[in-house]
């Protein structure tokens, strides 16, 4: 199949995108219509999307605890609500401040890597909902679209924030922070947590690679997804549009795995810190020592993560984290929480814990590899819509609010004492 692209017939077969784009993509509106909430969204993508793209969108590392146990951590902590409120959709204010500009809501899209493996549209489908909604949107450094692209796109008056990796060639790096600046961005977040590759099995069994082999097996799991398919076989192949375009996209992957170093310390985040001289967040730290050393070192704010669960298995869930980071950071610095958010009660609870801003990665990414810019949409819709009910029947009305409420609105389970003191 690679002698689709090589031949051009991928511009030939795009005359027809208007008739067959369509027929093709029924069954998938259909469920994107019905879904009802982002586990939903996930059947939906894992139905649309061809398996090995699926597969690492969806997974985690080894036997995928860190990832479950980052989901079901939040249903260790239960609400403990005020009835009688007054609380309406109209009474509820949702917007923050995230990384120094006002954003509508306080979650927001995380970096993740190659949108466009999940659906062609790729990062300007899920940049474009970031800029309607008002909310806070992230580039990863390995995007299909580039810096310059999705800067076009996110409005000047709306924060944004670029991750990086610290790569082996310190030029690179001075030239994504370079183009990151140039297109307006507010901030960085520099990965931590990536210098080994997390052992990601799915992917190895399902021959993931970018771009796509042909092999038969990945041939015949094509023929399944009909309508995913024919986007790969009508558009441009896509590479990692910020990552040297001089390198044939077929060399990519070696490349990337040749540039990314176990070896980086503490010395390189301080030169990192120095090189961009901005808002700089540090990604992947689950430890109050690392956080307070992350400020030491010149970064203004702690982003807590375990990367989806793909990189350390049974990293410790980041919710858990989170209120001892809070705690040694003291209240002033802006903490970010990410990690197994799929629900808007995650969320909250996220906010009351003692997070700033939380992140969901892979809830808007089943979103987009359902059904494209629609799906992105219905993910964060039905976010924000899970957040205000569970403001509504928490009894508060701001961000702020239920931040300073927390402690009393959000307990662990099995701490009450019984009898009653
Ligand atoms: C991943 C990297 C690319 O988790 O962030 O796959």
């Amino acid at each position: 199949m690679a002698f689709i692209h090589q031949l051009g017939l991928n511009k030939l077969f795009s005359l027809f995108s208007p008739v067959v784009r369509p027929l093709l993509n029924v069954r998938a509106n259909q469920r994107l219509e019905s879904a009802v909430n982002v586990w939903d969204l996930r059947d939906a993508a894992k139905k649309r999307t061809h398996l090995m793209c699926f597969g690492y969108l969806d997974s985690g590392a080894d036997d995928e605890l860190a990832m479950a146990r980052s989901r079901s951590a939040y249903s260790e902590y239960e609400c403990h609500y005020n009835v009688l409120a007054g609380n309406s959709p109209e009474t509820l204010d949702l917007r923050t401040t995230l990384f120094g500009g006002q954003v509508n809501l306080p979650f927001f899209m995380c970096p993740t890597a190659g949108h466009r493996m999940f659906h062609t549209l790729g990062e300007k489908a899920t940049a474009s909902v970031a800029a309607e909604k008002g909310i806070l949107f992230a580039l990863s450094s390995l995007s299909t679209t580039s810096v310059e692209d999705v800067g076009k796109i996110l409005p000047a008056n709306q924060p944004k924030v670029f991750q990086l990796y610290l790569w082996k060639d310190k030029g690179l790096n001075r030239e994504l922070l370079a183009r990151a600046r140039e297109n307006g961005y507010d901030a960085v977040a520099l990965t931590a947590d990536f210098s080994w590759f997390g052992n990601r099995e799915r992917d190895r069994r399902n021959g993931f690679s970018i771009p796509p082999s042909y092999s038969v097996k990945q041939i015949v799991e094509a023929i399944k997804r009909p309508a995913w398919t024919w986007d790969l076989i009508s558009n441009d192949m896509y590479t990692y549009a910020n990552i040297n375009q001089d390198v044939p996209a077929e060399s990519l992957a070696a490349f990337i795995n040749k540039q990314l170093s176990p070896e980086f310390t503490w010395d390189d985040a301080e030169w990192l810190a120095g090189e961009w001289g901005g808002h700089l967040s540090l990604k992947g730290v689950v430890r109050a020592d690392d956080a307070v050393r992350a400020l030491k070192s010149g970064f203004s704010s702690v982003w807590i993560s375990n990367h989806g669960g793909r990189q350390l298995e049974t990293a410790v869930p980041p919710v858990d984290a989170l209120p001892e980071i809070r705690a040694a950071v003291g209240p002033d610095v802006q903490v970010i929480l990410d990690g197994g958010v799929m629900r808007g009660t995650d969320i909250a609870k996220g906010l009351a814990l003692g997070a700033d801003g939380v992140g969901i990665g892979k809830a808007y990414l089943y979103g987009l590899a359902a059904g494209g810019k629609e799906g992105v949409a219905k993910a964060v819709d039905t976010l924000e819509d899970e957040l205000q009910r569970a403001m509504g029947l928490l009894g508060v009305r701001t961000v702020d609010e239920l931040k300073a409420r927390g402690p009393e609105l959000i307990r662990r389970r099995n701490t009450v004492k019984w009898p009653p003191a």
